[in-house]
Protein backbone atom coordinates (compact mmCIF):
# COMPACT_ATOMS: atom_id res chain seq x y z
CA UNK A 1 0.00 0.00 0.00
CA UNK A 2 2.83 2.43 1.22
CA UNK A 3 4.50 1.28 -1.75
CA UNK A 4 1.29 2.10 -4.58
CA UNK A 5 0.97 5.62 -3.05
CA UNK A 6 4.42 6.46 -3.55
CA UNK A 7 4.55 5.27 -6.95
CA UNK A 8 1.42 7.77 -7.43
CA UNK A 9 2.56 10.56 -6.52
CA UNK A 10 5.90 10.11 -7.87
CA UNK A 11 3.71 9.13 -11.39
CA UNK A 12 1.88 12.61 -10.98
CA UNK A 13 5.23 14.36 -10.20
CA UNK A 14 6.45 12.91 -13.87
CA UNK A 15 2.97 13.57 -15.85
CA UNK A 16 2.50 17.20 -14.42
CA UNK A 17 6.64 18.02 -15.89
CA UNK A 18 6.36 15.89 -18.90
CA UNK A 19 3.80 17.90 -19.53
CA UNK A 20 4.72 21.57 -18.77
CA UNK A 21 7.85 20.87 -20.94
CA UNK A 22 5.71 19.93 -24.42
CA UNK A 23 5.48 22.75 -27.08
CA UNK A 24 4.38 20.11 -29.91
CA UNK A 25 1.98 17.82 -30.76
CA UNK A 26 4.21 15.07 -31.70
CA UNK A 27 5.56 15.53 -27.95
CA UNK A 28 2.29 15.33 -26.75
CA UNK A 29 1.18 12.38 -28.41
CA UNK A 30 4.25 10.37 -27.28
CA UNK A 31 3.34 11.60 -23.46
CA UNK A 32 -0.04 10.92 -23.78
CA UNK A 33 1.20 6.88 -25.17
CA UNK A 34 4.21 6.80 -22.50
CA UNK A 35 1.15 7.11 -19.91
CA UNK A 36 -2.06 5.49 -21.18
CA UNK A 37 -1.18 3.20 -23.48
CA UNK A 38 -2.13 -0.60 -22.98
CA UNK A 39 1.29 -1.16 -21.27
CA UNK A 40 1.84 2.50 -19.67
CA UNK A 41 2.20 3.80 -16.63
CA UNK A 42 -1.35 3.90 -15.82
CA UNK A 43 -1.94 0.38 -16.92
CA UNK A 44 1.11 -0.37 -14.44
CA UNK A 45 -0.21 1.60 -11.58
CA UNK A 46 -3.63 -0.33 -12.25
CA UNK A 47 -2.33 -3.49 -11.75
CA UNK A 48 -0.40 -2.76 -8.41
CA UNK A 49 -4.22 -1.09 -7.12
CA UNK A 50 -5.58 -4.32 -8.43
CA UNK A 51 -3.38 -6.54 -5.96
CA UNK A 52 -3.94 -4.05 -2.88
CA UNK A 53 -6.58 -5.64 -0.37
CA UNK A 54 -10.25 -4.57 -0.50
CA UNK A 55 -9.75 -1.99 2.30
CA UNK A 56 -6.65 -0.42 0.92
CA UNK A 57 -8.31 -0.01 -2.56
CA UNK A 58 -10.85 2.07 -0.69
CA UNK A 59 -7.98 4.22 0.70
CA UNK A 60 -6.23 5.05 -2.15
CA UNK A 61 -8.94 4.34 -4.94
CA UNK A 62 -10.53 7.69 -5.13
CA UNK A 63 -7.03 9.64 -4.98
CA UNK A 64 -6.06 7.07 -8.31
CA UNK A 65 -9.41 7.33 -10.20
CA UNK A 66 -9.44 11.17 -9.87
CA UNK A 67 -5.34 11.41 -11.22
CA UNK A 68 -6.42 9.38 -14.20
CA UNK A 69 -9.31 11.79 -14.90
CA UNK A 70 -6.95 14.44 -14.63
CA UNK A 71 -4.65 13.30 -17.08
CA UNK A 72 -7.20 12.73 -19.65
CA UNK A 73 -8.88 16.32 -19.52
CA UNK A 74 -5.29 17.76 -19.04
CA UNK A 75 -3.83 15.92 -22.07
CA UNK A 76 -7.19 17.33 -23.87
CA UNK A 77 -6.66 20.89 -23.26
CA UNK A 78 -2.86 20.86 -24.02
CA UNK A 79 -3.97 19.65 -27.54
CA UNK A 80 -6.84 22.34 -28.00
CA UNK A 81 -4.25 25.10 -26.63
CA UNK A 82 -1.58 23.47 -29.15
CA UNK A 83 -4.00 23.55 -32.27
CA UNK A 84 -5.02 27.05 -31.40
CA UNK A 85 -1.63 28.43 -31.11
CA UNK A 86 -0.65 29.33 -34.45
CA UNK A 87 -4.24 31.32 -34.92
CA UNK A 88 -3.80 32.77 -31.65
CA UNK A 89 -0.48 33.89 -33.05
CA UNK A 90 -1.44 34.99 -36.22
CA UNK A 91 -4.03 37.10 -34.62
CA UNK A 92 -1.70 38.72 -32.49
CA UNK A 93 0.83 39.57 -34.59
CA UNK A 94 -2.15 41.22 -36.96
CA UNK A 95 -4.61 42.62 -35.01
CA UNK A 96 -7.70 43.53 -36.07
CA UNK A 97 -9.09 46.97 -37.17
CA UNK A 98 -12.52 47.20 -36.04
CA UNK A 99 -12.69 50.77 -37.27
CA UNK A 100 -11.34 49.22 -41.05
CA UNK A 101 -15.04 47.00 -41.55
CA UNK A 102 -16.31 47.82 -44.83
CA UNK A 103 -20.07 46.47 -45.26
CA UNK A 104 -20.55 44.46 -47.68
CA UNK A 105 -22.69 45.14 -50.84
CA UNK A 106 -26.04 43.79 -50.14
CA UNK A 107 -28.01 41.85 -52.62
CA UNK A 108 -31.27 42.90 -54.32
CA UNK A 109 -34.05 41.21 -56.24
CA UNK A 110 -33.84 41.01 -60.08
CA UNK A 111 -36.25 43.70 -61.70
CA UNK A 112 -38.12 40.90 -63.08
CA UNK A 113 -38.74 38.87 -60.35
CA UNK A 114 -40.16 41.94 -58.57
CA UNK A 115 -42.20 42.57 -61.16
CA UNK A 116 -43.83 38.94 -61.06
CA UNK A 117 -44.01 39.12 -57.61
CA UNK A 118 -46.06 42.29 -57.66
CA UNK A 119 -48.25 41.06 -60.54
CA UNK A 120 -48.90 37.87 -58.62
CA UNK A 121 -50.39 39.66 -55.90
CA UNK A 122 -52.79 41.89 -57.89
CA UNK A 123 -53.42 38.93 -60.23
CA UNK A 124 -54.75 36.44 -56.87
CA UNK A 125 -56.46 40.30 -54.89
CA UNK A 126 -58.13 40.15 -58.13
CA UNK A 127 -59.19 36.19 -57.90
CA UNK A 128 -57.16 34.51 -60.27
CA UNK A 129 -55.50 31.62 -59.73
CA UNK A 130 -52.02 31.41 -60.65
CA UNK A 131 -51.55 28.30 -63.27
CA UNK A 132 -48.49 26.82 -64.90
CA UNK A 133 -47.54 25.25 -67.84
CA UNK A 134 -44.42 23.57 -69.66
CA UNK A 135 -42.02 25.41 -71.31
CA UNK A 136 -41.09 22.69 -73.52
CA UNK A 137 -44.55 22.50 -74.64
CA UNK A 138 -46.17 19.84 -76.82
CA UNK A 139 -47.38 21.37 -80.52
CA UNK A 140 -50.93 20.37 -79.74
CA UNK A 141 -51.36 23.15 -76.82
CA UNK A 142 -48.84 25.71 -77.82
CA UNK A 143 -51.08 25.61 -81.69
CA UNK A 144 -53.39 23.27 -82.96
CA UNK A 145 -55.77 23.31 -79.58
CA UNK A 146 -55.64 27.66 -80.16
CA UNK A 147 -57.30 26.76 -83.47
CA UNK A 148 -53.78 27.10 -85.20
CA UNK A 149 -54.21 24.10 -87.04
CA UNK A 150 -50.68 23.19 -88.88
CA UNK A 151 -51.85 25.09 -92.00
CA UNK A 152 -53.00 28.18 -90.56
CA UNK A 153 -50.62 31.16 -91.67
CA UNK A 154 -50.74 32.36 -88.10
CA UNK A 155 -48.34 29.45 -87.08
CA UNK A 156 -45.92 31.86 -88.99
CA UNK A 157 -46.35 34.73 -86.99
CA UNK A 158 -44.53 33.42 -84.15
CA UNK A 159 -41.12 32.29 -84.92
CA UNK A 160 -40.93 28.87 -83.27
CA UNK A 161 -38.43 26.90 -82.08
CA UNK A 162 -38.84 23.49 -82.39
CA UNK A 163 -36.70 20.94 -80.68
CA UNK A 164 -35.83 17.37 -82.18
CA UNK A 165 -38.40 15.56 -80.24
CA UNK A 166 -41.46 15.25 -82.37
CA UNK A 167 -44.51 17.90 -82.30
CA UNK A 168 -42.49 19.32 -79.46
CA UNK A 169 -41.06 23.02 -79.47
CA UNK A 170 -40.44 25.86 -76.83
CA UNK A 171 -43.44 27.86 -76.05
CA UNK A 172 -44.26 30.98 -78.10
CA UNK A 173 -46.82 32.15 -75.64
CA UNK A 174 -48.20 31.72 -72.48
CA UNK A 175 -51.68 31.21 -74.28
CA UNK A 176 -50.69 27.26 -74.21
CA UNK A 177 -51.60 27.34 -70.12
CA UNK A 178 -55.19 28.05 -70.94
CA UNK A 179 -55.87 24.42 -72.55
CA UNK A 180 -53.52 22.60 -69.73
CA UNK A 181 -55.90 24.90 -67.00
CA UNK A 182 -59.23 23.90 -68.71
CA UNK A 183 -58.26 20.34 -68.59
CA UNK A 184 -57.62 20.55 -64.84
CA UNK A 185 -60.62 22.77 -63.65
CA UNK A 186 -64.31 22.53 -64.92
CA UNK A 187 -65.94 26.14 -65.58
CA UNK A 188 -66.07 28.59 -64.10
CA UNK A 189 -62.53 29.72 -63.44
CA UNK A 190 -60.21 32.28 -63.51
CA UNK A 191 -56.48 31.77 -64.13
CA UNK A 192 -53.49 33.46 -64.85
CA UNK A 193 -49.92 32.70 -66.10
CA UNK A 194 -46.89 34.34 -66.11
CA UNK A 195 -43.67 32.52 -67.57
CA UNK A 196 -40.93 32.60 -70.33
CA UNK A 197 -41.73 32.34 -73.82
CA UNK A 198 -39.27 31.33 -76.96
CA UNK A 199 -39.23 33.13 -80.13
CA UNK A 200 -36.43 32.05 -82.79
CA UNK A 201 -36.04 35.75 -83.43
CA UNK A 202 -32.40 38.01 -84.37
CA UNK A 203 -31.95 40.29 -81.07
CA UNK A 204 -31.70 43.45 -80.66
CA UNK A 205 -32.28 46.70 -78.42
CA UNK A 206 -35.93 45.79 -78.36
CA UNK A 207 -36.41 41.61 -78.86
CA UNK A 208 -34.44 38.78 -77.48
CA UNK A 209 -35.26 34.95 -78.02
CA UNK A 210 -36.53 34.58 -74.25
CA UNK A 211 -39.07 36.94 -72.64
CA UNK A 212 -41.81 37.11 -70.19
CA UNK A 213 -45.29 36.79 -70.92
CA UNK A 214 -48.35 36.90 -68.65
CA UNK A 215 -51.55 35.36 -69.46
CA UNK A 216 -55.48 35.62 -68.53
CA UNK A 217 -58.32 33.27 -68.75
CA UNK A 218 -61.90 33.53 -67.47
CA UNK A 219 -64.82 31.03 -68.44
CA UNK A 220 -67.79 31.51 -67.21
CA UNK A 221 -71.24 32.45 -67.87
CA UNK A 222 -72.49 35.13 -70.13
CA UNK A 223 -68.99 36.50 -70.29
CA UNK A 224 -68.42 40.06 -72.46
CA UNK A 225 -66.38 42.44 -73.99
CA UNK A 226 -67.11 44.04 -70.74
CA UNK A 227 -65.84 41.99 -68.36
CA UNK A 228 -62.46 41.91 -70.29
CA UNK A 229 -62.23 45.73 -70.56
CA UNK A 230 -63.19 45.93 -66.62
CA UNK A 231 -60.76 43.44 -65.84
CA UNK A 232 -57.60 44.81 -68.07
CA UNK A 233 -58.29 48.39 -66.55
CA UNK A 234 -58.17 47.61 -63.30
CA UNK A 235 -55.32 45.35 -63.72
CA UNK A 236 -53.44 47.93 -65.27
CA UNK A 237 -54.19 50.67 -62.69
CA UNK A 238 -53.18 48.62 -59.92
CA UNK A 239 -49.46 47.82 -61.58
CA UNK A 240 -48.91 51.29 -62.83
CA UNK A 241 -50.67 52.51 -59.00
CA UNK A 242 -52.57 55.04 -60.83
CA UNK A 243 -56.17 54.88 -61.32
CA UNK A 244 -57.02 57.58 -63.51
CA UNK A 245 -55.30 55.78 -66.33
CA UNK A 246 -57.84 54.62 -69.13
CA UNK A 247 -57.61 52.25 -72.01
CA UNK A 248 -58.57 51.98 -75.68
CA UNK A 249 -59.53 48.92 -77.34
CA UNK A 250 -59.08 48.45 -81.59
CA UNK A 251 -60.15 45.22 -83.13
CA UNK A 252 -57.73 42.90 -84.19
CA UNK A 253 -57.25 39.08 -84.91
CA UNK A 254 -55.60 36.12 -82.57
CA UNK A 255 -57.17 32.30 -83.79
CA UNK A 256 -57.72 31.25 -80.44
CA UNK A 257 -60.79 34.76 -80.00
CA UNK A 258 -63.33 36.19 -81.76
CA UNK A 259 -63.70 38.78 -81.55
CA UNK A 260 -59.65 39.66 -81.08
CA UNK A 261 -58.91 43.15 -79.99
CA UNK A 262 -55.78 44.74 -79.42
CA UNK A 263 -55.80 47.08 -75.82
CA UNK A 264 -53.30 50.24 -75.59
CA UNK A 265 -53.02 52.02 -72.30
CA UNK A 266 -53.13 56.13 -71.75
CA UNK A 267 -49.28 56.82 -71.00
CA UNK A 268 -48.20 56.15 -67.41
CA UNK A 269 -45.01 58.24 -67.64
CA UNK A 270 -46.60 61.75 -69.20
CA UNK A 271 -48.98 64.04 -69.32
CA UNK A 272 -48.22 65.44 -72.79
CA UNK A 273 -46.33 62.44 -75.28
CA UNK A 274 -42.95 61.15 -74.07
CA UNK A 275 -40.15 59.23 -75.76
CA UNK A 276 -41.85 56.14 -73.95
CA UNK A 277 -45.11 56.65 -75.64
CA UNK A 278 -43.62 58.28 -78.86
CA UNK A 279 -45.04 61.14 -78.31
CA UNK A 280 -48.82 59.25 -78.79
CA UNK A 281 -49.96 59.17 -75.08
CA UNK A 282 -50.60 55.81 -75.73
CA UNK A 283 -49.25 52.65 -75.22
CA UNK A 284 -49.90 49.06 -76.49
CA UNK A 285 -50.31 46.82 -73.85
CA UNK A 286 -51.95 43.03 -75.17
CA UNK A 287 -54.01 41.34 -76.92
CA UNK A 288 -57.21 39.98 -75.98
CA UNK A 289 -60.86 38.89 -77.05
CA UNK A 290 -63.34 36.46 -76.46
CA UNK A 291 -62.31 32.80 -76.34
CA UNK A 292 -62.91 31.42 -79.51
CA UNK A 293 -65.43 27.84 -79.24
CA UNK A 294 -62.92 25.80 -80.78
CA UNK A 295 -60.65 26.70 -77.82
CA UNK A 296 -63.64 25.75 -75.65
CA UNK A 297 -64.15 22.35 -77.71
CA UNK A 298 -60.65 21.05 -77.39
CA UNK A 299 -60.67 21.80 -73.92
CA UNK A 300 -64.18 19.41 -73.39
CA UNK A 301 -66.11 22.36 -72.74
CA UNK A 302 -69.68 23.26 -74.68
CA UNK A 303 -69.57 26.68 -76.18
CA UNK A 304 -72.86 27.00 -75.80
CA UNK A 305 -73.22 27.03 -71.77
CA UNK A 306 -69.95 28.99 -71.24
CA UNK A 307 -68.39 31.75 -72.67
CA UNK A 308 -64.68 33.79 -71.91
CA UNK A 309 -62.44 35.87 -72.11
CA UNK A 310 -58.62 35.65 -72.33
CA UNK A 311 -55.79 38.13 -72.50
CA UNK A 312 -51.84 37.88 -72.82
CA UNK A 313 -49.05 40.48 -72.73
CA UNK A 314 -45.34 40.94 -72.89
CA UNK A 315 -44.44 41.25 -69.57
CA UNK A 316 -40.46 41.94 -70.10
CA UNK A 317 -41.82 45.14 -72.31
CA UNK A 318 -43.84 46.32 -69.64
CA UNK A 319 -40.75 45.87 -66.68
CA UNK A 320 -38.86 47.77 -69.67
CA UNK A 321 -41.33 50.91 -69.35
CA UNK A 322 -41.63 50.62 -65.39
CA UNK A 323 -37.92 50.91 -65.00
CA UNK A 324 -37.39 52.59 -68.37
CA UNK A 325 -34.79 49.67 -69.35
CA UNK A 326 -33.86 50.90 -73.49
CA UNK A 327 -32.00 47.42 -73.76
CA UNK A 328 -34.10 44.00 -73.07
CA UNK A 329 -30.51 42.35 -73.43
CA UNK A 330 -29.67 43.72 -70.16
CA UNK A 331 -31.71 41.72 -68.11
CA UNK A 332 -29.72 38.94 -68.67
CA UNK A 333 -26.61 40.07 -68.69
CA UNK A 334 -25.66 39.33 -65.11
CA UNK A 335 -23.55 42.82 -65.11
CA UNK A 336 -23.35 43.69 -61.36
CA UNK A 337 -23.70 48.07 -62.44
CA UNK A 338 -27.25 46.98 -64.25
CA UNK A 339 -28.59 45.04 -61.07
CA UNK A 340 -27.41 47.25 -58.40
CA UNK A 341 -30.17 49.89 -59.44
CA UNK A 342 -32.65 47.70 -57.94
N1 LIG B 1 -50.55 34.80 -77.37
C1 LIG B 1 -50.51 36.10 -77.97
C2 LIG B 1 -49.09 36.44 -78.36
O1 LIG B 1 -48.18 35.85 -77.83
C3 LIG B 1 -51.06 37.14 -77.02
C4 LIG B 1 -52.52 36.97 -76.82
C5 LIG B 1 -53.41 37.61 -77.65
C6 LIG B 1 -53.00 36.19 -75.79
C7 LIG B 1 -54.77 37.47 -77.51
C8 LIG B 1 -54.35 36.04 -75.59
C9 LIG B 1 -55.23 36.68 -76.47
O2 LIG B 1 -54.86 35.30 -74.63
O3 LIG B 1 -56.57 36.54 -76.28
O4 LIG B 1 -48.90 37.32 -79.14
Amino acid sequence: MERFKSNLLSTKKTFSSALASISTLQELTALEATFLEKNGLIAQLLQEFKALSPENKRSCGTEFNAFREEIRTAIDAKKNALLLSPVNNRIQSRPIDVTAYKSEPKGSLHPETLAIQELENILITMGFQLAEGPELEQEWYNFDALNIPATHPARDMQDTFWVPQPHHLLRTHTSSVQIRAMQQQRPPLAISAIGRVYRCEATDACHDYMFLQCEGLVIDKNISLANLFATIKTLLQKLFHNNTLQIRVRPSYFPFVEPGVEIDLTCPFCSSGCPTCKRSRWIEICGAGLVHPNVLRAANINPQEWSGFAFGFGLTRLIMLKYGIDDIRHLHSAKIEFLQQF
